[in-house]
This record gives structure tokens, C-alpha cells and sequence, in this order.
């Protein structure tokens, strides 16, 4: 086991950093042009032209995966997207538009809740089943017409890091097919190709600060709550990173979006409950800014990974670290990265067991 392991501590901290490699993988042979969209889905592809809907099923870090999916693929490809935990979407009487594409997020592919969701699927207002998937000997994936498959290689540690980045670039893969027959202009989808290629470098680069938030981590060892803010597709990525600090660290955090604040999560805000923001140099920078001057203004202790052009300073309980600037549709797959390696070294230092959190399975094949 240690050999696989190789010079690392944990399966957890291999697998992030194999992130580079895994996401090269994912990539390879199908962005070298726009016309290479067109092979995503082979036989299928013809599929992808009745689509006017899309009903994304996931569990766990794979649905946060989701969420992030439902603003590309409104933004990018003009679909309507809803996205909803499996658990709760097989156990309600629900309405099917016609025209709608299921499509499950899995990094298993045998996880029960998120099957049984699949093998529910009769509406005629279904066009096709499509998974996104690490495994592909998987239930998931024979019982489905359309396969993307993440190539992020095995997964050991529980907490999910390697296949959740993959699945977005997958996932960004089927916005811009999509977005191909829908009508988004060459450019635009070349310009997104262009800057998908520059992820591996970009991930590089990020896994260079993880001595610095080595040192961050330190501050949360103590800590019983963490409050983890974003705004756009950066709430997902709060959550994703709320998900791996309480999976491996067993601190309580929750994640917000940051404009939500003032509905109530600022009244638990105070010396005691370090608040995680993710300030990438978006649009919704400035609106993110004042959100974290009203945390300030409680008393709160600001951690923010943000933008080295975001023009954020380290000063009196706040604590920045710098981030590369990085394209707009990279930055949510780019800042989970720092996420995963603060709830790793917070977990490290909490001696908790990283690879095999308490009561948790890699895989829940049961209900
Ligand atoms: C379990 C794992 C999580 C994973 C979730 C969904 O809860 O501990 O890491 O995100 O299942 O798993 P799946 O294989 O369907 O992505």
C-alpha cells in the first residue's frame, strides 16, 4: 500500500496532486478543435440536437460538480438546468420538460441512491441518459445511452479531490458540444478550448502554495465552525470545500453564498468562526468585497484566496493568498485546488484518519 502511495503521506494528498495529470487525461484527444466536439458522444451524437433540457442527478461532492454545471450550461449553451441530490429526486412526484437530457454525475458509478434515480427515469419526455464517470466497467455507465468518461484514474481516499476537477472538465466538455449545436459562435468555444488546455499548468501552479496553506491550516486545528463564502459558481466551491473539511476534519462548516450573508449566517459570525471566501477576479468581485467588510465589521477572521490583481491585502484578521489569475470558466476547477489541501492539513494536524473518515464509505451502494 505505501508503495502506491509512493512519497506521499495519504492516498488524499496523491490523488490532489495528480490533479495535473488526471486533467490532462480527461482532455486529451478531444479539445484539439471544435470540430472534435462533435466526437464526444460518437453514435449518440445526433442525441444532442433534441436536447432543450437538462435534469442532473448526483450525490455528494459529484453533485456539487452539478451545481457548477447548471451556471455553465445556462450561461454558455443557453439550456435550462436543474440540478437536485438523488436521494430527494427519486422519492418526489416530478415534472419532465420535454426535450430533457438526464444526466447522472458519478465518480463510482454504483452509487445506490443516484442508480435507482437513473433506473426511474420512464418519461417519454426523455431523450437520452447520459453519465459522467471514473469507472467504466461501472452500473452506472452500461445503463446509460451517452458515456463521458473522466479518466481521473483510481480514486482511493474517500474524500473525493481528483475525480470531482475531472468531472468539471467533463462537464464543460458537454456545455461546449452542446453549445455547438445550439448556436455558440466558433470563437467563443475556441477561446474556452484554448484556455481548458491551460489547466493542468494552471493546477500546477496552485499545488506550489501548498506550504503556505500548510501554514494557514494551523488556525482552524482549534476551531469547532468554519463559514465557507462564494458567489456565481464560486457558492459551489464553497460547498465542495465545506464538504472535505467536515468529511475529514469533523470541524462543522457551512458554506454560503456570500450575498446571502445578511440573511442570517452573520449572526453567527465572531472571533471563533474563521469565514473561507473565494475572491477570484470575477464580476461579482466588487459585490464579494463588500460582503466581506460586513464579516470584517463583526469581528470575524477573514481567510480569502483570492486574485493577486483582486487588490485584497493581508491586514488585521484578514489573511489573503494569492492566487494566479485564471481564465473565467477554470477559476471554480483552479480554486477548489486550495480548498482540498487547507481541509487535508487541517485533518493532518487534527490526526484524524484522512483516507478513511469516520462513518463514511467511498462508495454507498446501499440506501
Ligand atoms: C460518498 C463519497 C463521496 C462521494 C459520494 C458520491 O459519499 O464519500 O466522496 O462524492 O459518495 O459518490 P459518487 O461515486 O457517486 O461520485
Amino acid at each position: 500500500e505505501d508503495a502506491e502511495k509512493g512519497e506521499y503521506r495519504h492516498y488524499m494528498l496523491k490523488e490532489i496532486f495528480e490533479q495535473p495529470v488526471a486533467l490532462q487525461r480527461t482532455l486529451e484527444g478531444r479539445l484539439g478543435s471544435v470540430a472534435d466536439l462533435d466526437g464526444l458522444f460518437s453514435e449518440n451524437a445526433d442525441l444532442l440536437h433534441k436536447v432543450r433540457n437538462i435534469q442532473i442527478i448526483a450525490c455528494g461532492t459529484s453533485y456539487h460538480a452539478g451545481m457548477i454545471a447548471r451556471y455553465w450550461l445556462e450561461a454558455l449553451a443557453g439550456v435550462p438546468c436543474q440540478v437536485e441530490v438523488a436521494s430527494e429526486f427519486r422519492y418526489r412526484s416530478h415534472v419532465v420538460p420535454e426535450g430533457t437530457l438526464f444526466v447522472t454525475i458519478s465518480q463510482s458509478g454504483e452509487t445506490a441512491d443516484t442508480l435507482a434515480a437513473l433506473r426511474a427515469t420512464s418519461s417519454p419526455n426523455y431523450v437520452g441518459r447520459l453519465a459522467v464517470c471514473n469507472v467504466d466497467s461501472s452500473s452506472l455507465v452500461r445503463e446509460s445511452e451517452l458515456v463521458l468518461l473522466t479518466r481521473a484514474g483510481p480514486e482511493i481516499g474517500v474524500a473525493s479531490t481528483k475525480a470531482f476537477t475531472t468531472q468539471l472538465a467533463a462537464l464543460m466538455m458537454l456545455v461546449l458540444a452542446l453549445g455547438r449545436v445550439r448556436g455558440l459562435e466558433q470563437a467563443r468555444i475556441q477561446t474556452v478550448l484554448d484556455e481548458m488546455r491551460q489547466l493542468p499548468g494552471l493546477i500546477q501552479q496552485v499545488l506550489q502554495l501548498d506550504g503556505d496553506i500548510e501554514k494557514l491550516a494551523e488556525d482552524f486545528v482549534e476551531k469547532h465552525h468554519t463559514l465557507f463564502l462564494g458567489r456565481g459558481t464560486q457558492y459551489p466551491v464553497a460547498m465542495e470545500g465545506a464538504l472535505k473539511l467536515k468529511e475529514i476534519s469533523y470541524i462543522h462548516a457551512e458554506a454560503y453564498p456570500a450575498g446571502e450573508l445578511k440573511h442570517g449566517p452573520l449572526a453567527l459570525v465572531d472571533k471563533d468562526m474563521p469565514v473561507v471566501a473565494v475572491a477570484p477576479n470575477d464580476e461579482l468581485l466588487e459585490k464579494l468585497k463588500s460582503n466581506l467588510q460586513e464579516v470584517r465589521a463583526r469581528g470575524g477572521e477573514l481567510y480569502i484566496f483570492a486574485d493577486r490583481d483582486a487588490a485584497l491585502q493581508n491586514e488585521d484578521g484578514v489573511t489573503v493568498l494569492n492566487m494566479p489569475p485564471v481564465p473565467e470558466c477554470l477559476i471554480p476547477i483552479v480554486y477548489t485546488v486550495p480548498l482540498q489541501l487547507l481541509s487535508y492539513h487541517v485533518a493532518v494536524m487534527r490526526g484524524t484518519d484522512v483516507d478513511q473518515p469516520r462513518n463514511l464509505a467511498k462508495s454507498v451502494t446501499v440506501e
